[in-house]
């Protein structure tokens, strides 16, 4: 069943189907939305704590420049950034690595529009574009693009392996894929673990389709069509630098004054739940690349 009501056009709102995992994921991205368009600048991720990063935004950024690295962006490059968020990294990558040409895509409808106009601010418009859609009907030519990125994304796509096939479709041959995403390190060992790990997901709206090992995520993308894939685990250079980054009194009153004390505690609850599932040693974090044969 296709998963949208109406898509007027690559500049228009897509309305998600009432009960849609699409529609329910952009809520739970819309709550408090414009209250979080400029912490962190904008970035959502976890950021990677290499030695000598000092802030959470250099955290951001060392994590999108470790991406582009590994994804081998440069000049030229026709880049799909999925799940863009508030399209933030798009405008580090076309400044760190460009000229490049980005598409960004994300569910969100707030997430586009702050990423709009944060690309007219910064003045790159004309090369960073931002599209309102879902990662498994991304609508693009099929071999448009040379590079594809996303950055924890994929875990909430309606499945990650659906999008694996999209994003074979939409990349020219010898294209590179580079995702920053999650897979189990082992499974939960009993009931305790098992409760804890299932909140998490529920709570961070991830389908349970998505839920699989390393080695099964590399046997995904190999049956999807990709080839040499390489997947690194950086989860202690990711999770308890975030997790102290949330604990930080200054950061917490912000939140509370930008969004309420109720949305405020809703993400404190969902971050100590994440915290909980990696210090349980049952969750990875995943630096992946995957490239489309020729
Ligand atoms: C954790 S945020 C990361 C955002 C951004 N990549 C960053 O690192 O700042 C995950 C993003 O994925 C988007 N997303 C979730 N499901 C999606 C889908 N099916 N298609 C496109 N974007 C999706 C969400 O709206 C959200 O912006």
């Amino acid at each position: 069943m296709p998963s949208t009501q109406a898509a007027g056009g690559r500049g228009a709102r897509t309305r998600w189907h009432e009960g849609s995992h699409e529609g329910c994921v952009e809520r739970f991205y819309s709550r408090g939305v414009h209250g979080k368009t400029d912490i962190h600048r904008g970035y959502l991720n976890f950021g990677l704590w290499e030695d000598g990063v000092e802030d959470y935004v250099e955290a951001a950024e060392n994590l999108v420049a470790r991406l582009g690295r590994r994804a081998g962006l440069g000049s030229g490059s026709r880049l799909l950034d999925v799940g863009c968020g508030f399209g933030t990294q798009d405008v580090y990558l076309q400044r760190t690595f460009g000229p490049l040409e980005i598409d960004g895509l994300d569910v969100t409808w707030g997430h586009v529009e702050r990423a709009r106009r944060r690309a007219e601010q910064e003045g790159v418009a004309d090369r960073v574009r931002f599209h309102h859609g879902s990662a498994t009907q991304l609508p693009f030519a099929d071999a448009t693009f040379s590079h594809i990125i996303g950055i924890e994304g994929p875990v909430h796509f309606q499945t990650r392996r659906n999008f694996f096939d999209e994003a074979l479709r939409v990349l020219r041959p010898e294209g590179v894929m580079a995702l920053a995403d999650y897979a189990l390190a082992r499974p939960p060992r009993n009931a305790v673990e098992r409760g804890v790990f299932h909140v998490a997901r529920a709570l961070w709206r991830a389908p349970a389709a998505n839920v699989c090992s390393v080695d099964e995520y590399r046997d995904q993308l190999i049956a999807a069509g990709f080839r040499d894939v390489s997947v690194e685990s950086i989860r202690d250079l990711t999770f308890p630098g975030y997790y102290q980054e949330q604990q930080r009194p200054e950061f917490q009153r912000e939140m509370e004054r930008l969004q309420g004390r109720l949305l405020a505690r809703v993400g404190r609850v969902i971050n100590v739940t994440a915290n909980w599932v990696y210090r349980m040693g049952v969750i990875d974090y995943l630096l992946v690349r995957a490239q489309k044969p020729g």
